[in-house]
This record gives C-alpha cells, structure tokens and sequence, in this order.
C-alpha cells in the first residue's frame, strides 16, 4: 500500500497540492478584495470591518484560525509549485522551440510560461504587504464609542505615495496573469477534467481572473489620483 505521504510527494501529489490550495488561496483573495472594496465606502466602513475580523468573529478566534491557515496554505503552494517547477525544467532544460499549444487540455500562454515568475513575485509582495499593513503603524480612531486602528488612514496614506501605488498596479497585472492559467490548471490537477465542463471552467477561470486583478488594480490607482491625503499623525509609512 502506498502511504499518504508518498502520494502527495509524487509529481500528480505535487499537482494536487498545488491545485487544492491554489483554489482555496483564490476563495481568500476573493474575500480579502470584497472587504478592501470597503475602501470605497469611507473611513468608518473600512475600520469597522476590520476591527470586526480582528474581534468580533468568532470572538476573535478566526483571524488566528484564518491565519495559520494562509501560512499553511501559500507554504505548501509555493514548495509543490517550485518543486513541480524543477522537475519540468530538469526534463527539458530547452524551451520549446516554438511556444504553442500542446493540443488536447493543454492551454499554453504567456502566462502559462511565467507562471513561476508572477508566483515568485507574489509571494515576495506577500511577504512586503503583511508587513506594511497588517503590523504597519496606525493611529487609532473611534467609531460609535468603539476604539480601533485607523487602518483606512494608514492603507490610503500609502498609496498616496506614488511609486508604491504603480508598484501595487504592476504586482496586481501579474497576479491577473498568474490566476489566468492557475484557475485553470488547479481544476485539472484536482482532477476536473470531463471535457464536458472544460469550456466553462476556463472561460470562467479568465473571466474571474480579469475581475480580481482588475479589483485589486482600481484600488491604489483609484485612491492615489482621486482620494485626499489624510493627514497624518504618525511618523511615516
Ligand atoms: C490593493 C490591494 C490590497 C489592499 C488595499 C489590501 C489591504 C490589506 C490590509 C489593510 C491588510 C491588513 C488587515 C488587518 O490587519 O486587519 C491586509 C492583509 C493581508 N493581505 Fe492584503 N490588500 C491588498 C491586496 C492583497 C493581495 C493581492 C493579496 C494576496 C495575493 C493580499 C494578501 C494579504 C494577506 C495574506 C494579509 C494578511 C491577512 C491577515 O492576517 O489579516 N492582499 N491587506
């Protein structure tokens, strides 16, 4: 019998990992744009939601649960996804010599070829934006009687700055591309694969990409040409 562990450190187990979380970090980012268009909504809106992750739900057990989740999760994507990687580059150290489509389910693209690039980048504006957000400096500020971070000031404070903003646009071009083929290719490592459905969950699997790279995209552009800059009371970003 062939243990679990042997399954998942095969290249379909590899597959399989990297398909399985890649959807479940797709449900995360789907969450995480629908909260940020809150943003839109003014200071009081945007404060209140995040205070209400922090320490309302679940009496403030899920950010914990939600966290040690997104650590476990993108870990695992990024090891099975460089290792699946490696493997192919070892199998074929050549590129193509002409990109193309391999035929049957295969869907080659340019943003099939790059994909570890874009995830790469990702993972390093994972790491960046964690840092400058969720522990970045902020105020506080009371809404209806409740005190909590002012992370609305903090969040357009720093697209107001604009090379970070246009580097914000850039990563969100490439998460666009990144998500184009992972959508796709995570259904077939999940083993989605009846030619029945093929259709829909690609042009399903584009259609969503363009909607949250594009979402996440408006944001910082939005925010750095047509919001003001609130004042800041703290020392800096
Ligand atoms: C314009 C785009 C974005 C904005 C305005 C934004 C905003 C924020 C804010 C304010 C926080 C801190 C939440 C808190 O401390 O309660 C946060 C956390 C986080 N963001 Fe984003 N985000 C953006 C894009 C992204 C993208 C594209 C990803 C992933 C690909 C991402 C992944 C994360 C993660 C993993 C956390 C930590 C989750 C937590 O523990 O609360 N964000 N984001």
């Amino acid at each position: 019998m062939i243990s679990w562990k042997k399954n998942l450190t095969s290249s379909i187990g590899k597959k399989f990992v990297t398909g399985i979380t890649g959807l479940l970090l797709v449900s995360f980012v789907i969450v995480h744009l629908i909260g940020n268009l809150l943003l839109y909504a003014g200071p009081d809106a945007f404060n209140s939601y995040a205070y209400f992750l922090e320490h309302r739900l679940i009496h403030g057990w899920a950010v914990y649960v939600a966290d040690a989740m997104l650590i476990l999760f993108f870990g695992a994507h990024a090891v099975a996804g460089i290792s699946v990687w490696q493997k192919k580059r070892l199998a074929r150290p050549q590129p193509y010599y002409q990109a193309g489509n391999a035929g049957g389910a295969s869907r080659k693209s340019f943003a099939s070829r790059t994909m570890i690039v874009s995830g790469l980048v990702i993972l390093v504006f994972v790491i960046l934006h964690v840092r400058m957000f969720k522990f970045g400096p902020t105020a506080t500020v009371v809404v209806d009687g409740i005190e909590m971070r002012d992370l609305y000031t903090l969040v357009v404070s720093t697209f107001k700055v604009w090379w970070i903003s246009f580097a914000y646009m850039a990563v969100m071009v490439l998460l666009g591309l990144h998500l184009r083929h992972g959508i796709w290719s995570a259904f077939q490592s999940v083993g989605a694969t009846s030619p029945r459905y093929q259709p829909v969950i690609y042009v399903g699997g584009v259609t969503l990409s363009i909607l949250i790279g594009l979402g996440f995209f408006l944001l910082p552009l939005v925010i750095l040409f047509f919001y003001e800059n609130p004042a800041l009371s703290m020392g800096g970003i």
